[in-house]
């Protein structure tokens, strides 16, 4: 039997077989069919559609690849006031959206009663609340968790501690992962991730990205391209390749059947089919930016941002098309990952 084949059977590869398989491109047809297969399986054939709220771009990190870094003058900084915030929530729900996601750089400009009552109006607007707003005290993601937030997205970006250090100056690796505990400890559906063709990334420390994943037992996981953006240290990188970020894709979701799985915007961005490619290949999940106005080309983390100069509205409706084209349904449930469902059964 084929790696792949057994894969799709038992949802165990070694680092070895991984690297292996990312190595050729041989297999790469029968790979994303499987990992197609394995997620209609067991997490459905439906997509989870999810509001991507960027509320503000200020940052005090320093991510070598990212263009929110504090560094980046260049950058106009923006931070949404609490109406704007429940103004662009609701519209959202009104578009069909159930799960709203809070996604910030990391800035401390919000105070925490301001926050968690953005996160308590907007669940009582009747919308799931995930948060995407780094790493926090533990005290503080135990209260967006008191005021209704489901879910965290935190990605490790990768767990190569070498490689972390050289691209996460003045920010510990240990406390990355510190944070994904607590998180997954105060009950949060749990999503990571990792950034694909970072300089000096080997296709080892992908393989181990992805069994760190699956050990991890996180519930969702997101996987894109780094893309250099010209206003940061990485600029004459040469970046992440589609091909590659997909095949890492597609053999997460042979190993995590059962999690949430987006199809990135950075996959768009390199490539025009590249979210309906996600989703033919393991992703389930897609998140539309559903900020208005000048806002959706600030938050600028890499640049050629897909739909910067769209309404909410205009990209609701591209992306239904563009998903029911394939013959996916798109989900009319709150949008948790069938891991997670699974884990509050049991
Ligand atoms: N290319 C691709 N993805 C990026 N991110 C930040 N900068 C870039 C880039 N240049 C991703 C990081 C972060 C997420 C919000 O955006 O993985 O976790």
């Amino acid at each position: 039997m084929s790696l792949i084949q057994k894969a799709k059977e038992n949802h165990q590869l070694s680092s070895s077989e991984i690297v292996k398989l990312l190595s050729s491109d041989q297999h790469n047809e029968e790979l994303f069919s499987a990992a197609h297969e394995v997620r209609v399986k067991y997490s459905g054939e439906e997509v989870h559609l999810k509001g991507l709220l960027e509320f503000s771009n200020l940052c005090k990190q320093h991510c070598f690849y990212c263009g929110l870094r504090a560094e980046n003058r260049q950058l106009k900084r923006y931070k949404l006031s609490p109406i704007e915030v429940l103004d662009f929530a609701q519209k959202a729900i009104s578009y069909g959206y159930h799960t709203i996601v809070m996604q910030s750089g990391e800035n401390e400009s919000y105070r925490l009663e301001e926050l968690c009552e953005m996160i308590s109006s907007i669940r009582q607007m009747g919308a799931s609340v995930t948060l995407s707003l780094g790493e926090k005290r533990y005290e503080e993601y135990e209260a967006y968790k008191r005021a209704g937030a489901d879910r965290y997205l935190l990605r490790i970006e990768t767990t190569d501690s070498r490689l972390y250090a050289k691209l996460h100056p003045k920010m510990s690796h240990s406390n990355r992962f510190q944070c994904l505990r607590w998180l997954q400890e105060i009950g949060f559906e749990t999503g990571s991730g990792s950034l694909i063709g970072l300089p000096h990334q080997s296709l080892d420390s992908i393989a181990n990205d992805l069994l760190f994943f699956q050990e991890s037992d996180f519930d969702m996981v997101g996987i894109g391209p780094f893309i250099p953006n010209p206003e940061t240290p990485l600029a004459n990188s040469k970046g992440g390749d589609f091909i590659l970020a997909r095949k890492v894709m597609a053999l997460l979701r042979l190993l995590m059947p059962y999690i949430n799985i987006p199809a990135t915007t950075a996959m768009e961005t390199l490539h025009p089919l590249g979210r309906t490619l996600a989703l033919e290949s393991g992703a389930n999940v897609v998140m539309p930016v559903i900020t208005e106005g000048e806002y959706r080309a600030l938050y600028k983390l890499y640049p050629g941002k897909v739909c910067i100069n769209d309404t909410p509205a205009h990209c609701r409706h591209c992306i239904t098309s563009k998903i029911t084209a394939l013959g996916q349904p798109i989900s009319s449930s709150r949008g948790d990952s069938r891991r997670f469902i699974i884990r509050q059964q049991a």
